[in-house]
């Protein structure tokens, strides 16, 4: 927790030493990769271009093994030069605790931000649906990352491991180019 605020702050002052300029978001790819079909599948996973300046992902996860009471999201950010490597935070966060209260972990809450106002997964533990994100566009990202959070510019993979009850049941990467 501490080193985690910790290494935000460090983050924030170096980027603002880096640059202090406009960035634009652009999605270039989204995977979902199920790694236990008994647990559940992807219904739909996609990017869609609707025109130059719309693009959205949308995702429906069917949960076959439901109600689901043990969630926990390992998540890391990679940044490419000559392949992915590791470039900040990889964490594991108990989702349920999470949810239940989202203020306790800034760093979570900042990437939470991200997905919850477009997303079914805005509540705590009990899952007895299947999860939906639905139109998370590219403007939205650009608005959070350029206005609270500005990033150096280059491509990035967001790489969520899903883990239920200490397994990872499917992985989810969204690839993005900050120009
Ligand atoms: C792109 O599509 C969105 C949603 O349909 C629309 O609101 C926006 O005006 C369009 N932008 C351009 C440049 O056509
Ligand atoms: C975080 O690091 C661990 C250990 O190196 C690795 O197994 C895991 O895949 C990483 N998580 C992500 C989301 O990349
Ligand atoms: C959670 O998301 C659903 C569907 O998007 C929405 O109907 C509901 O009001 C949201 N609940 C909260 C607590 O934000």
């Amino acid at each position: 927790m501490k080193r985690e605020l910790y290494l935000l702050v460090a983050f924030l002052v170096n980027v603002h030493l880096i640059r202090e300029v406009q960035s634009l978001v652009e999605f270039t790819n989204i995977k979902c990769e199920v790694v236990d079909p008994e647990f559940c599948n992807f219904e739909y996973c996609y990017l869609k271009s609707v025109n130059r300046t719309y693009k959205y992902c949308d995702l429906k996860v069917n949960l076959y093994k439901t109600p689901v009471t043990k969630v926990k999201l390992n998540s890391a950010i990679y940044k490419f030069a000559n392949g992915y490597k590791p470039f900040m935070y990889n964490v594991t966060v108990d989702a349920c605790k999470f949810l239940k209260n989202p203020k306790s972990n800034p760093v979570t809450g900042y990437i939470h931000g991200f997905f919850k106002d477009f997303s079914n997964m805005n509540h705590s533990c009990p899952y007895d649906h299947d999860l939906v994100v639905d139109k998370l566009s590219t403007q939205f990202f650009n608005d959070r990352v350029t206005k609270i959070l500005p990033f150096p510019e280059g491509k990035y993979m967001v790489h969520m491991n899903w883990i239920a009850y200490d397994t990872i049941r499917a992985v989810f990467k969204l690839y993005l180019q900050i120009l």
